[in-house]
């Protein structure tokens, strides 16, 4: 087991140095470039006057979701088996579904990234996040780039040290203080390209602000649920069809297919005839793992 799985079970959140390697996070930054162009193109100080402590359009003027026109590195870094395996781990699970993943870049003075402390689960569920961890999903936000203090890293708040005012009481309106209280036990996930942030949408965190001049930060998120766990969701992925999918389809294992809820090999779904019309959709698409399982 990953040591740290115990921790985000009982924390909520575990940040990773180092998760991913280098090389693997400069192919990804490279995609970033592809997909948002150069920082340089988004480098020009606006002088946001948005207020400290808020939400605004502006934060998410280079937010999107999978799947990108670029490479697979980027394509297919939320699905990494390293990922799928904490996943299923974290969830005390032998399926794991992604149910949301976006590429996120900010840029020093495009706007005021600083944010309340919030939970995620509002539009993760339409109840509250179940008392047992794996009813609900984890998180993982990768920085591709270095995050420093300057550089907007995510602060977060301990289950622990959230105490009474957790999730549903304290986010939907209990707690007149909330943010002032919450302030006092604020942590920073910053940490070299690679790190991993992972948490559950029941944990209190909030983006914070770029100061860094000329600073910018790529990062990319992951979310799974157990399949099967229809109380979870965010994206319909087949409604976003129009989008570069031939760039999942071409280079995604079975395995990282199925978070997206392609069938695996030897399921019923398969035959002769739903893999040829499937291979019709995605021309270079690898059929023989899907071949060699077809049940005769
Ligand atoms: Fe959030």
């Amino acid at each position: 087991m990953n040591e740290w799985i115990e921790e985000w079970r009982r924390e909520g959140v575990v940040v990773l140095p180092r998760f991913f390697g280098q090389e693997q996070m400069l192919a990804v930054e490279a995609d970033f470039e592809t997909v948002f162009g150069p920082p340089e193109e988004h480098l020009q100080v606006k002088g946001d006057d948005a207020p400290d402590r808020a939400f605004t359009d502006g934060q998410f003027l280079h937010f999107e979701q999978i799947p990108f026109k670029c490479s697979p590195a980027l394509n297919l870094l939320a699905v990494d088996h390293r990922l799928i395996e904490a996943a299923k781990e974290a969830l005390n699970t032998n399926s794991v579904y992604l149910y949301q993943s976006q590429a996120w870049a900010k840029y020093t003075g495009e706007a005021n990234f600083d944010q309340p402390f919030h939970c995620d689960f509002l539009n993760h569920t339409l109840t509250v996040p179940s008392e047992d961890e794996t009813r609900n999903s984890i998180t993982f936000l990768i920085y591709v780039t270095d995050v420093t203090e300057a550089h907007g890293p995510t602060h977060y708040v301990r289950k622990s040290d959230s105490g009474t005012f957790t999730s549903a009481e304290g986010f939907l309106g209990g707690v007149d203080d909330l943010q002032e209280q919450l302030s006092v036990h604020e942590h920073s996930a910053a940490g070299p390209r690679g790190t991993v942030f992972a948490y559950g949408i029941d944990v209190f965190h909030r983006g914070t602000n770029l100061t860094a001049p000329q600073g910018y930060r790529y990062a990319v998120s992951s979310c799974f649920r157990a399949a099967g766990n229809d109380s979870i969701s965010y994206s319909a992925w087949p409604h976003s069809f129009t989008r570069p999918w031939a760039q999942v389809f071409n280079h995604a294992s079975p395995e990282q297919l199925a978070c997206f809820g392609v069938p695996p090999p030897g399921n019923p779904f398969w035959s002769e005839s739903t893999l040829a019309r499937v291979a019709r959709r995605w021309p270079l698409w690898d059929t023989t793992p899907y071949k060699e399982k077809l049940s005769v």
